[in-house]
């Protein structure tokens, strides 16, 4: 899609086919509970328009925590947004990255190591993922161990699309279908297909 983009010119025309599938808020509601989202690399835009949400309507919702993983602080997706985040005092915002250059003042590791800065009251959390599948993967292994029921870890699954309307079978993990039943599961759907999925 990106070299199709590359080979357009101002003023061509781009037919957008959407919004399909569902949204991480139509998977749970996390009214009157704490929410920790859990963002790796360019994970965090369909992250955003939720955190926005929330944002708007912060009354509704308890303690709000945001961990954002990058690759270097260059990668950082949103940069601007990140640094309004940093300053809200209804919103804690943890930032890592793997590989740090010398102005980075957040954290290094992989997103799981910040998990001992959570309190987390875990029957009252709901967790919201979205990032590359082995960060996906660590961080469930993690909050499951933590004691997360599985309804409350809520994660989108990644596969290239055709269709998206659950016709051709291209975005099949097992016997789900990503486009019309996904692309946001939380963990009780996909746990069985975690080998697959991940
Ligand atoms: S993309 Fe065709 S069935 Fe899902």
């Amino acid at each position: 899609m990106t070299d199709a983009f590359h080979r357009l010119a101002v003023g061509d025309e781009v037919g957008i086919k959407g919004p399909l599938g569902n949204s991480f808020l139509d998977k749970i509601d996390s009214r009157g509970k704490d929410v920790l989202v859990i963002g790796g690399g360019i994970g965090l835009p369909p992250l955003r328009s939720m955190i926005h949400h929330i944002l708007d309507r912060r009354a509704d919702y308890r303690d709000f925590t945001i961990i954002y993983g990058a690759r270097t602080p260059e990668l950082q997706m949103y940069k601007g947004e990140l640094a309004q985040w940093a300053k809200r005092s209804d919103l804690t915002l943890l930032q890592t990255v793997d590989v740090a250059d010398p102005g980075w003042k957040g954290y290094v590791g992989v997103v799981t190591t910040l998990f001992n800065k959570l309190k987390l009251d875990i029957p009252n959390t709901v967790v919201y993922t979205c990032g590359p599948p082995i960060m996906i993967k660590f961080a469930i292994v993690e909050l499951v161990k933590l004691g997360l029921p599985d309804k409350q870890i809520v994660s989108t699954l990644e596969r290239y699309m055709k269709c998206g309307v659950g016709k051709c079978g291209h975005c099949c993990i097992g016997h789900k279908y990503v486009c019309t039943e996904g692309p946001v599961f939380d963990y009780g759907e996909i746990k069985g297909l975690a080998e697959e999925a991940f």
